[in-house]
């Protein structure tokens, strides 16, 4: 194996994410606002769609270059359609080493109830799920087309039904929206699913330009945690990974843990080894960033590169990565200017 590929700031490149559309059924206020993506929005067309043989093309050459997880993304990825071919080619490839990657999708949960099965059938190991209160009005609300909290939940236990799992639920926090769902969220998944399910609260960020973040809208971890530890104590966890988002507790009677991750309050900039591919295959090499690489030429006539000339020219593009939006926004110095690029569009 040759030397380790890393970035200007000394990191490697482990985790793809992998947006498969920047649709979704969904319209929640800090990710797709209404006013904004409303009927008159233009989503991508299908010919600027990666196809699922340039996706595990991509992914393949990324694989060689250090990536061992491919997250599945959106927009809502199980809109895609055909999803499950995707996964199957992706769950074929493998390591340097031989062994499988590991391979999981985060999506919104609307349609598992009907899709887990089929997704665990094509190869489809784990995944996320994001919901964001256990209160129907709220919930709806806050997704803002009405969808009810039921109908995710039924497809979490769906997910859990199909084998998939680890399942790990995703809440994104808003002081005076939600966070009075923070301690129902934690009892709920303390109480079902036999503490399996993993409960990881977000801290609400500033990505995008359209959803009008405010600081004060940010409840930071470290309250989230005073609450639910007043209620169930906690005791802290090792990392599981390096570079990982997600802080980690345990609920000292052993029912389960739950995770912190708090980019707004503790940016972990400092390790971070995650790259994003677009819908339309541009490179990000930050959730905040401003603008992508387009990688998809290369891999169309008359452009078209070889594997070895497409990882040489994303190790190329790598090796310049200075990103470290979240760190520089704790200091004061977020470079603003610039429209920073969709949530929705890149991928959680
Ligand atoms: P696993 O622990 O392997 O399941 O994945 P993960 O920790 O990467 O978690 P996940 O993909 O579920 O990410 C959770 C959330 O953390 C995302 O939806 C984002 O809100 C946030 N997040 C993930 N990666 C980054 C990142 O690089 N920077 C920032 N600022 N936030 C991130
Ligand atoms: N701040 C924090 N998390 C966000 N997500 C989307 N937008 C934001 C934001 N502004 C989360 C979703 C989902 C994942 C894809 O990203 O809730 O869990
Ligand atoms: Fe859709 Fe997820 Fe964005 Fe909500 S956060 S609008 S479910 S992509
Ligand atoms: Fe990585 Fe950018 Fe998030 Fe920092 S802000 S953790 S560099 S994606």
């Amino acid at each position: 194996p040759g030397p380790l590929l890393a970035d200007a700031l000394g990191r490697p490149l482990r985790d793809l994410r992998i947006s498969v559309t920047d649709r979704c059924n969904f319209r929640c206020g800090y990710c797709m606002p209404k006013q904004v993506f409303d009927k008159h929005h233009q989503f991508l067309p299908h010919a600027e769609l990666l196809s699922f043989e340039e996706i595990t093309r991509l992914a393949r050459v990324f694989v060689s270059l250090g990536v061992e997880k491919l997250r599945i993304t959106g927009g809502e990825p199980t809109l895609r359609r055909g999803l499950d071919e995707l996964i199957r080619m992706l769950a074929a490839l493998r390591k340097p080493d031989g062994t499988p990657l590991d391979l999981t999708l985060t999506t919104n949960g609307s349609t598992l109830a009907k899709k887990a099965a089929g997704l665990r059938a094509a190869g489809l190991q784990r995944l996320t799920v994001s919901l964001d209160g256990l209160d129907d009005a709220v919930f709806q609300r806050m997704n803002d087309v009405g969808f009810p909290v039921a109908d995710v939940l039924d497809g979490i236990a769906a997910a859990q039904a199909a084998g998939l799992g680890p399942i790990k639920v995703n809440m994104v926090v808003q002081r005076g929206v939600n966070d009075h769902q923070i301690l129902p969220m934690a009892r709920y998944f303390r109480e079902h699913h036999g503490g399996a399910v993993v409960l990881r609260f977000i801290e609400y960020m500033d990505v995008g330009a359209t959803n009008g973040w405010r600081m004060d809208q940010v409840l930071p971890s470290a309250e989230v945690q005073r609450r639910i530890a007043a209620e169930f104590p906690l005791t802290p966890l090792s990392p599981s990974a390096a570079g990982e988002t997600a802080e980690r507790w345990a609920y000292a009677d052993g029912r389960g843990e739950v995770g912190f991750i708090s980019s707004v309050t503790q940016a972990f900039c400092g390790d971070c080894n995650r790259a994003r591919l677009s819908t339309e295959g541009r490179l990000y090499t930050c959730l905040f960033a401003t603008r992508g690489t387009d990688l998809r030429h290369l891999l169309r006539s008359p452009d078209a590169l070889a594997d070895d000339q497409l990882a040489g020219a994303i190790a190329g593009l790598w090796g310049q990565r200075r990103d470290r939006y979240s760190q520089l926004r704790g200091q004061g110095q977020a470079p603003s200017g610039e429209r920073r690029v969709e949530m929705h569009y890149i991928g959680g």
